[in-house]
């Protein structure tokens, strides 16, 4: 009865009852947040991840500047349906540098968290520019202006230094050899050995097809065709992984 009339006044006080129910929401949200922090299995680490190569994050930008996200999502959730489809669900280690992440929930087009390496440049290119042409059904619309848009790299070390404050970790040399490892991604004749010993597994070519410009199509192919080819799932330990 005692414990009725106490609750008689919580509810009988508007102000009370707020600052009441905010402390148990706080209380509520800390305990099931706070193990996330700790639990090993939420912030694992996993082997052959790294840092995007700058002509990658550039073309990430690009991807989030046009939207692309609105459309597509990069999650592949843990279901047969999707795996069957997609590959390999996606790990959260595998968004560990992306800022903001991509995930999403959006799916007018398909999930695009594997889709590198699952075409050929020259078909990025074409679909980018005309999606009917070879996908005649689609609804995706078409970007060939960025085949005709040079690519900002002015200063590029400056987008890997912001990246590094918030936790990416790029290394004084990564930042100091970005004005020229984006150059190099997409030029066919550079000498890449340091390029791809900084990003291992990095793509490398003229994406666009125009050997004679960096455009932000470059930029865009090269992001497309490294999205989810970095961790080598023939070698990953699910179990060892999720201990
Ligand atoms: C209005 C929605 C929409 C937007 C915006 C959009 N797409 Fe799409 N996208 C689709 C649809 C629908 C498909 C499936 C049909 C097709 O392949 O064209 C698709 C397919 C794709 C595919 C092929 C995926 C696969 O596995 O076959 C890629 C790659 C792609 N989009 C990239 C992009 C990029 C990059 C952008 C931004 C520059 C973008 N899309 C913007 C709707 C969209």
């Amino acid at each position: 009865m005692a414990l009725m009339d106490k609750h008689a006044i919580l509810e009988k006080n508007a102000t009370l009852l707020l600052v009441g129910s905010l402390l148990v929401v706080s209380v509520g949200g800390i305990v099931e947040i706070a193990p996330l922090f700790y639990l090993d299995n939420t912030i694992e680490k996993v082997e052959g991840m790294r840092p995007y190569s700058p002509l990658e994050l550039a073309g990430r930008d690009i991807y989030i500047r046009e939207g692309c996200y609105v459309c597509h999502s990069q999650m592949i959730r843990p279901f047969r349906d999707e795996v069957e489809r997609y590959g390999h669900y996606s790990l959260a280690a595998e968004s560990m540098y992306d800022h903001p992440f991509q995930w999403g929930s959006k799916r007018t087009g398909p999930d695009l968290a594997r889709v590198g390496d699952r075409y050929s440049n020259e078909w990025h290119v074409q679909h980018l520019e005309e999606p009917r042409s070879v996908v005649p059904e689609s609804v995706m619309p078409s970007y060939a202006f960025l085949k005709a848009k040079p690519l900002d790299v002015r200063d590029f070390s400056t987008h890997l230094t912001a990246n590094a404050r918030i936790g990416v970790p790029y290394t004084d040399e990564m930042i100091a050899s970005a004005d020229e490892d984006i150059l190099a991604q997409a030029d066919p004749n550079a000498d890449t050995s340091a390029l791809e010993a900084r990003y291992p597994k990095v793509k490398i070519g003229d994406f666009d097809g125009n050997p004679q410009a960096l455009t932000e199509m470059d930029a865009l192919v090269a992001y497309l065709q490294g999205l989810g080819t970095l961790v080598d799932f023939s070698t990953y330990d699910e179990v060892k992984n999720a201990r």
